[in-house]
């Protein structure tokens, strides 16, 4: 019959051109429902004779077959192409760098403390760390700087209040120098000792060349038969990496600093070049670091014995030294926090120092 052809191609356009899954419910309810199409010539079954029935059946349930299947075709195309859409609407990229994004960039500072890290692994020296917030003791008196010595007014010390102590032995402050992991290290590890501390330090003073915060970094070495060589060739050793120059030339004047006896105060030699100064040779002298043979009171103070041990110790500005390989000339600018400054000193973060690669490369 002509009209079961009909209704098929027609039922099979119609479910073909639905464009959503309310379309493709609505023609199953129209064709397959109770009160659908097919199921009409389906009911048409009972009431036919045997031999209707037998030339009819198969083309109403083929029909009703093809139907089914069709409906169950475009559905999942439908359903398909939802989840496509869906996938690429809520797809992130995360391969292709965001073009107007700003990029970070590391501050000079991190990169010359990564710098000194790096020359000073490969001399043995394992980094070591203490607290900003410091009680008197590690800062001042384990140092040889008893509460009555003049060098407590020297540091310009940011205290905490403390109403409750008439003495300063207890009270709380900010380190004014990364000398107290000295003390904390020795009292904590047994010689041979050989570490670095680099961290942040705090006086009370402002200028050109003075921040309230800064960054210091201590050397420390106690063992046995440990003498002002050892030091001397350590800090040439560790200025000709820094400064990648072979041509550096120290120079140990007599100083003072009340945790180390004898104290040298350690000038690095330059050369004038086109009216500027450049690190190497020896036509004049700039002050660099402090530092000395640990004092035997501080050594006693961290209960050790120091006629069997003995050491050296130097503390130097991590700043400074950016300032003077990097050639910046106002230690302010370190702590603005001014992108254009950090574009133009800073270092790109997969710039990692290596001594391989030179550690400033
Ligand atoms: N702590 C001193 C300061 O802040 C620097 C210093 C000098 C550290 C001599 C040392 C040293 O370890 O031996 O000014």
């Amino acid at each position: 019959m002509t009209d079961i052809a009909q209704l098929q191609a027609e039922a099979l356009g119609a479910i073909g051109a639905a464009a959503s899954l309310d379309t493709v419910e609505a023609e199953r309810v129209r064709l397959l429902g109770k009160q659908g199409q097919v199921t009409a010539l389906l009911k048409t079954l009972g009431g036919m004779t045997p031999e209707q029935r037998q030339s009819e059946g198969p083309r109403i349930n083929g029909l009703r077959e093809a139907v089914s299947a069709a409906i169950a075709a475009r559905k999942a195309a439908l359903e398909g192409a939802a989840l496509e859409a869906r996938l690429a609407a809520e797809r992130v990229d995360l391969s292709l760098p965001a073009p107007d994004t700003p990029r970070g960039s590391v501050h000079p500072v991190s990169q010359v403390m990564d710098e000194l890290a790096e020359i000073f692994a490969d001399m043995g020296f394992a980094v070591a760390t203490g607290p900003e917030i410091e009680d008197d003791w590690h800062n001042f008196t384990a140092l040889n700087i008893p509460e009555t010595h003049p060098a407590r007014a020297m540091h310009d010390t940011f205290y905490f209040p403390d109403p409750g102590s008439e003495s300063a032995a207890g009270s709380k402050l900010l380190r004014t120098h990364t000398s107290p992991v000295q003390i904390r290290t020795m009292q904590s590890q047994q010689p041979p000792i050989r570490i670095i501390a680099p961290g942040r330090v705090y006086r009370s003073d402002s200028d050109a060349t003075h921040t309230p915060m800064f960054h210091q970094i201590e050397g420390l070495v106690i063992d046995r038969g440990i003498h002002l060589g050892h030091l001397k060739w350590t800090l040439e050793t560790f200025l000709k990496a820094f400064f990648e120059r072979d041509d550096i030339v120290l120079r140990l004047r007599p100083s003072y600093f009340p945790f180390t006896e004898p104290s040298a105060e350690v000038d690095v030699g330059f050369t004038w070049t086109n009216g500027r100064r450049i690190l190497g040779g020896s036509e004049g002298w700039m002050e660099l670091l402090g530092s000395g043979m640990v004092h035997p009171r501080v050594i006693r103070a961290c209960g050790l014995d120091p006629d069997e041990y003995s050491g050296f110790a130097f503390g130097v500005g991590v700043d400074r030294l950016a300032m003077l390989k990097y050639g910046m000339d106002d230690l302010r600018a370190f702590f603005d926090g001014d992108l254009r400054w950090l574009r133009h000193y800073g270092f790109a973060a997969l710039d990692v120092p290596t001594l391989s690669g030179g550690v400033g490369a």
